[in-house]
């Protein structure tokens, strides 16, 4: 297992390229297995979360051909219709298969899905679309069975605007007879992509970004080029970074009105941001200011995937915060870790109360999670003295070459394999 070791209190400059959306690419992927078609998706982030999903699509018979950073899959001669257990513990994401996986073979069979364990994470809303659209499902020795002779378009209506659950049946629609509607479906940008994505390959889906999501079946699906959305997390995580540190860091090639929940909480802690198309610059020189209380919501609210990293930033604010985590039970993993290096912080159920301490203290830390990690590492590197993180592989599913981008805006940190 890998760890960093970092050596806080550089100030942090300079500009970092953003990767495509770990969130948009793994459905896209899982929506490959649709289509006879090549479909060949542009600067794919090196991140084991895709790694997983890459080997999960060989596993179906996909092929898989790197060139350079863009992936091409070809599922022609895809044949098998399981996910072991042992691929699907790896990765949540998984779980998306299963909308395709259906469409393309009319059987399914999926070991529960893994993934972060950040809370109960249920699955009965993808399971209950899936079956409003003609599929039996039985859960037997911890896999999920599908069958479906024929899939029907038709209403759907989720309990809560679930991202992978509104994926999922938008992955099972695309080739049903006639129209589905999801009614409370997601709105993140993600959802948008995979529509533009199932599009490019001839799908008929609109509405994605509202509430309500249209899907017409197609018969056939073909090929494309894609290039995803830039990572919105990934680039909130340097933003909060260069906040944390100090300097002047230009996050590039972004969507800065994907992320405007977090500039606008930035800017309430002081710091300057000029937007430039996609570029965001962040410039802060001096302690933050506290924010009150901010929680989390389905997007366009602030995402549950930067409040562990903005919680990072909240503990060093000069006076009281208080954060609420309304999606994920026990997404507060990392409290106790920052704990060790000073923070003044108190968990109790889905609330932190945050009294921001003058600065963090280097210690030794272990990552629960992904954005945990990412969250003790920013904390790392705003610390006095020598902070280790132990337990990186969480924060490899998630980030590419985390360590080489955070080196190139001077922060000491490297990576050891012990
Ligand atoms: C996706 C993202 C994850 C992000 C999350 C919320 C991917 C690969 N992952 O996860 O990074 O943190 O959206 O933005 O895109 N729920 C149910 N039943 C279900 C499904 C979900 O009750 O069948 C609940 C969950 O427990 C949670 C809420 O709905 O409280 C949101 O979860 P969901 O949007 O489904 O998250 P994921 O798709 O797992």
């Amino acid at each position: 297992m890998d760890k960093y070791i970092i050596n806080g209190g550089n100030k942090l400059y300079g500009s970092v390229g953003i990767q495509s959306a770990k969130n948009s690419v793994l459905p896209i992927l899982a929506a490959a297995v649709l289509t006879d078609g090549k479909v060949k998706i542009l600067n794919v982030p090196n991140i084991s979360d895709v790694r997983n999903m890459v080997k999960i699509l060989t596993c179906l018979g996909c092929r898989a051909v790197y060139e350079h950073n863009d992936l091409i899959i070809d599922s022609s001669n895809a044949d098998c219709f399981e996910i072991p257990s042992v691929l699907a513990h790896e990765l949540r994401s998984s779980v998306f298969l299963l909308g395709s996986v259906i469409s393309r073979f009319r059987s399914a069979k999926i070991a529960y899905p893994g993934g972060c364990d950040i809370g109960l994470r249920p699955v009965d809303l993808h399971l209950t679309g899936l079956k409003r659209l003609g599929v039996e499902i039985t859960e037997k020795n911890g896999y999920i069975l599908c069958k479906s002779d024929r899939l029907r378009g038709n209403e759907i209506v989720l309990d809560c605007p679930s991202v992978g659950a509104t994926e999922n049946i938008m992955l099972a629609a695309v080739k049903a007879e006639g129209t589905t509607v999801i009614t409370n479906a997601a709105r993140e940008p993600e959802i948008e992509d995979l529509q533009n994505f199932l599009n490019s390959i001839g799908a008929k889906v609109s509405g994605a970004g509202s509430g309500t999501v249209k899907i017409k079946g197609v018969d056939k699906l073909g090929g494309c080029e894609y290039q995803p959305l830039p990572d919105r997390i990934e680039a909130g995580t340097f933003l909060i970074a260069a906040a944390m540190c100090g300097g002047e860091v230009l996050a590039e090639g972004v969507k800065p009105e994907n992320i405007s929940s977090l500039i606008h909480k930035l800017n309430e802690n002081g710091c300057k941001i000029h937007i430039d198309n996609d570029k965001i610059l962040l410039e802060n020189h001096k302690r933050l200011a506290s924010v009150k209380s901010i929680e989390t919501q389905p997007y366009p609210g602030f995402p549950t995937d930067l409040q562990a990293q903005y919680t990072a930033l909240c503990g060093i604010c000069g006076g009281h915060s208080i954060i609420t985590e309304n999606l994920f039970e026990t997404r507060f993993k990392y409290v106790p870790e920052l704990r060790k290096m000073g923070a003044d912080m108190t968990v109790i159920g889905r609330n932190a109360f945050v009294r921001g301490v003058e600065r963090y203290k280097g210690a030794t830390v272990m990552a629960h999670d992904l954005r945990g990690g990412a969250a003790l590492v920013l904390a790392g590197l705003a610390a006095d003295g020598r902070s280790e993180v132990l337990d990186i592989s969480h924060i490899d599913r998630g980030y590419g070459s985390f360590e080489q981008k955070l080196a190139g805006l001077g922060a000491d940190i490297v990576r050891v394999t012990v």
